[in-house]
C-alpha cells in the first residue's frame, strides 16, 4: 500500500449476525504457492500457466518484479496466469528500484535469486516491511558471494550485486522460517555444485515440492528432532510446468473460525490446501472441540485438499506445544479469537517469530483481545488466553498496524462478541486475501462494504 495514501484509513465495523453463518465458499489462492510459482517460472525455459493465482496486493508486486527481471508475465483473459521463463541465471538488471509493498515472502525468496544472479537491483517495501529483518537472509546469501548494502540494521531498502561465481553452501537455520529456507534454495539454483539447508524443525515445503515439479533435483532427508536437510542440485534446466493453486488455509481459516464461534453456524469452505506442513490450526482447533469435517479429500496440482465443514460447537481451552507453530504461523491471531471464545485456558507457546512478521504479532493479538476485554497474558514467548466459554465483551476499536492477518482476525471476533469491534483500517486484508469481505458476507457476516 502506497505510504501516501495512510491516511486514507478505511475502518470497518463487525457485529453479531441476526442469524447463524451458513453456506459454502472458495478462498483465494495460496499465497506462498503463488509467491512461487510466479518466480519459479520465471526462472523456467518454456511457458508456465498457473491456474488459481493468488491475485492480492503481495502476489501481484511478485508478478511486477518478475516482469522487471525480463519475464513475460500476463494473465489471461480466463484468470490463467502466463509465465514465459527466461531460464535459471537468465534474468536481466531492472531500469528501476523493485517494490515489493507488504510481503516479506516476495523480498526474501526474491533476494535468494537474485544473490546468484550478476546483476545489481535495488529492493524496497512498505513502511511495515522496511522495519523487518532481512539480515537473516542477507547472511547466508552473502556466503554465496553476493554483495548487499542495506540501511542500519539489515533494513530494506537495500541493494544487492549478486555473485558472478556463486559457491554452494551448507547452511543450519537459526530459525525456523521458510522464507529463509526458500532463499537459500533459490540462491542455490543457479550455483553450481549442492547447496544444502539444514532446518531444526520442518517448515513449509512448497519452495522444494514446486522445485521438483520443474525438473530440478531435490534431496530432503530427515534429520533429529523432526527437522530436514534438503540439497539442490545447482544449475539444472527448469522446464515450465503447469500449477493448479489449492485454496490458502490461512485465509480459509476465518471463516472456519467464524463458523466455529458464532452459535448455530455451518460453513464449508472448498478445495483448502492440507500441505501437511500448513494444517497446525485444524490439529490445534480439533484440540480444542471443534466440530471439523473433511470433504471429498483429494490431490490438485501435487497438493492434498479437501472441503473443510464446520459446525459451531464449544471450545475448551488447550496447550499448543512449540514444535507446531512452523505449521499453522500465519493463524495464531485467529487461534487467539477461537481461544477468547472457548472455555478455559490455551496456551500457545514459542511464539518468538509473530514479534517479525507484518507487524509485532503477538504484541498486536495480545494488546487487541485485552482491549475487547479478554483475560490475556504474554509470559516470554506465550501467548495465554482465558476464555470464559461464552462471548467476549468486545466493544473497542483495534490498531491493524499494516497487518492483514490482525485486520481479519478482530472483525471474526466481532461477530461473537457482546459489543462490536472495529478495525482502524481494513485495506491491508487486501494483501492476501481480496474479496474477504464480500465471501464473509456470502456467509451471512453483515460486514459494511468499504469504498
Ligand atoms: C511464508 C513463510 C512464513 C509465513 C509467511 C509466508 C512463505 O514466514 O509467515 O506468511 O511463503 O515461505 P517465515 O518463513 O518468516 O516464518
Amino acid at each position: 500500500m502506497p505510504d501516501d495514501l495512510a491516511s486514507r484509513a478505511a475502518p470497518l465495523s463487525s457485529a453479531r449476525p441476526k442469524a447463524p453463518l451458513a453456506g459454502t465458499i472458495r478462498v483465494p489462492g495460496d499465497k506462498s504457492i503463488s509467491h512461487r510459482s510466479l518466480m519459479l517460472g520465471a526462472l523456467a525455459v518454456g511457458r508456465t500457466e498457473i491456474a488459481g493465482l493468488l491475485e492480492g496486493e503481495d502476489v501481484l508486486c511478485t508478478a511486477a518484479a518478475m516482469r522487471a527481471l525480463g519475464a513475460g508475465v500476463e494473465r489471461r483473459k480466463d484468470g490463467v496466469w502466463l509465465v514465459d521463463g527466461v531460464g535459471v541465471g537468465g534474468l536481466a538488471e531492472p531500469g528501476d528500484t523493485i517494490d515489493v509493498g507488504n510481503s516479506a515472502t516476495a523480498a526474501r525468496l526474491l533476494l535468494g535469486i537474485l544473490a546468484t544472479h550478476p546483476i545489481t537491483c535495488f529492493v524496497t517495501g512498505d513502511a511495515s516491511l522496511r522495519g523487518r529483518p532481512m539480515r537473516r537472509v542477507t547472511e547466508p546469501l552473502s556466503r554465496f558471494g553476493a554483495q548487499f548494502v542495506t540501511r542500519e540494521g539489515g533494513l530494506l531498502p537495500l541493494a544487492v550485486t549478486g555473485a558472478a561465481n556463486p559457491v554452494p553452501i551448507e547452511y543450519a537455520l537459526p530459525v525456523p522460517s521458510a522464507q529463509v529456507k526458500s532463499a537459500v534454495l533459490l540462491a542455490g539454483l543457479n550455483t553450481p555444485g549442492e547447496t544444502t539447508v539444514v532446518e531444526p524443525q520442518a517448515t513449509r515445503d512448497h519452495t522444494e515440492r514446486m522445485l521438483g515439479h520443474f525438473g530440478a533435483t531435490v534431496r530432503i532427508e530427515p534429520v533429529d528432532g523432526g527437522g530436514k536437510r534438503i540439497t539442490i542440485v545447482g544449475q539444472p534446466e527448469l522446464k515450465a510446468a503447469p500449477i493448479a493453486v489449492p485454496a490458502d488455509i490461512s485465509s480459509a481459516a476465518f471463516a472456519l473460525v467464524a463458523g466455529l464461534i458464532v452459535p448455530g453456524s455451518e460453513v464449508t469452505v472448498e478445495g483448502v490446501g492440507l500441505n501437511p506442513s500448513r494444517t497446525g490450526l485444524l490439529l490445534s482447533l480439533k484440540e480444542m472441540g471443534a466440530d471439523i469435517a473433511y470433504l471429498d479429500e483429494r490431490v490438485e496440482g501435487g497438493e492434498p485438499v479437501a472441503d473443510l465443514r464446520v459446525r459451531a460447537g464449544s471450545l475448551r481451552g488447550a496447550d499448543i506445544p512449540p514444535e507446531r507453530a512452523p505449521s499453522m504461523i500465519d493463524e495464531y491471531p485467529i487461534l487467539a479469537v477461537a481461544a477468547a471464545c472457548a472455555k478455559g485456558v490455551t496456551r500457545m507457546r514459542g511464539l518468538a517469530e509473530l514479534r517479525v512478521k507484518e507487524s509485532d504479532r503477538l504484541t498486536a493479538t495480545a494488546t487487541g483481545l485485552r482491549k475487547c476485554g479478554v483475560k490475556v497474558a504474554v509470559e516470554g514467548d506465550d501467548l495465554i488466553v482465558e476464555g470464559t466459554g461464552g462471548p467476549p465483551p468486545g466493544g473497542a476499536t483495534i490498531e491493524t498496524r499494516l497487518d492483514h492477518r490482525i485486520a481479519m482476525a478482530f472483525p471474526v471476533l466481532g461477530l461473537a462478541a457482546k459489543a462490536p469491534v472495529r478495525i482502524d483500517d481494513a485495506r491491508p486484508i487486501a494483501t492476501s486475501f481480496p474479496g474477504f469481505i464480500a465471501l464473509m458476507n456470502r456467509l451471512g457476516a453483515g460486514f459494511p462494504e468499504i469504498g
